[in-house]
């Protein structure tokens, strides 16, 4: 049985989850995709910019026979004062799922509420569960497994952070945050958490027998006030080769994109001999219609 909605990993089954990576990388396999989408549209309704979220999504139903509509969101009556309850009952009769991302996760609950169709998280202020989907792939997809055991964080806890921290509980591996001081994670997603995240000063820590090693951008969008204080406060908190001898052997890199090369990340990482980035970016794509196949179809 799906879920009717994807906001979060919260009340997520780990078999639905990895039901979905398996159904991500079945096809992947395929040179001929089923037409299992028939006629199905999907909405995308967008706050912020997006390159990777937006297309895969597109492309992704409509290789599988169905066909998108892009909402900036700034063009619905919704930036006019409409009700996102009402949004969300009109669009639920013209549409059969609908992607949001919203700089508040406020208004995804109250859409999911009043909508009668799937609604996707594609990215909030405090989650961004679509893209774990497709670093979980990418492990799989490499390591031909999903013993994880270990990942570290270095960086900013932001939304991506979040949603590993949820991953974590869910998938049953261990979680370092090596963040600074005053930039710790939301307290009410840690709060419900298990004692497999852990929140450590030592670098060196964080990384020893990681299998994953990641990070993301120091500031995310829409808060790019905060930039100037950050790039003195994040000093240090950046991947470079360096981390990945300090982690276990076969670890890989990822990065949700886009990055910023010469903060969080040295020049070099991302063509770095551990780095999977450019297949984590394509892997939205398989991971995503495998999600769609399940929420629309089950
Ligand atoms: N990683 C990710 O969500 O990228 P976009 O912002 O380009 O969608
Ligand atoms: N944390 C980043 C992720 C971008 C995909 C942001 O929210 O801007």
């Amino acid at each position: 049985m799906s879920p009717k909605h994807f906001l979060n990993y919260e009340g997520l089954s780990k078999e639905f989850i990895i039901s979905i990576i398996d159904r991500g990388l079945e096809l992947k396999s395929l040179d001929q995709l089923p037409k299992s989408l028939e006629n199905k549209s999907l909405g995308l309704i967008f706050e912020k910019p997006s390159t990777r979220t937006r297309v895969s999504f597109e492309i992704g139903i409509q290789k599988l026979g169905g066909n998108s509509i892009f909402l900036s969101s700034s063009d619905l009556q919704m930036s006019r004062g409409e009700p996102i309850s009402d949004t969300a009952k009109v669009l639920s009769s013209m549409l059969d799922a609908v992607v949001i991302r919203t700089t508040n996760h406020e208004l995804l609950e109250i859409f999911s509420k009043n909508s009668s169709i799937p609604v996707i998280n594609g990215l909030s202020d405090l989650y961004h569960p679509c893209q774990i989907l497709a670093d979980l792939m990418t492990f799989k997809e490499f390591q031909g497994n999903l013993d994880i055991s270990k990942v570290a964080w270095i960086g900013d806890s932001n939304n991506v952070c979040n949603s590993y921290i949820e991953a974590a509980k869910l998938l049953d591996f261990n979680l370092n945050i090596y963040c600074p001081k005053g930039y710790e994670p939301n307290s009410v997603v840690m709060k419900s958490q298990k004692n497999n995240v852990v929140l450590t000063e030592n670098k060196e820590n964080a990384l020893k027998e990681a299998k994953i090693v990641t990070t993301d951008v120091w500031t995310s969008m829409h808060s790019e006030n905060q930039t100037q204080e950050k790039s003195k406060n994040f000093d240090g908190y950046s991947v470079d080769p360096n981390c990945m001898e300090l982690a276990h052997e076969e670890a890989i890199f990822l990065h949700c994109l886009p990055a910023h090369r010469g903060e969080e990340v040295s020049i070099d990482m991302l063509e770095h001999s551990s780095s999977r980035v450019w297949s984590q970016a394509e892997n939205r794509l398989h991971v995503q219609q495998a999600l769609l196949e399940r929420l629309l179809l089950d």
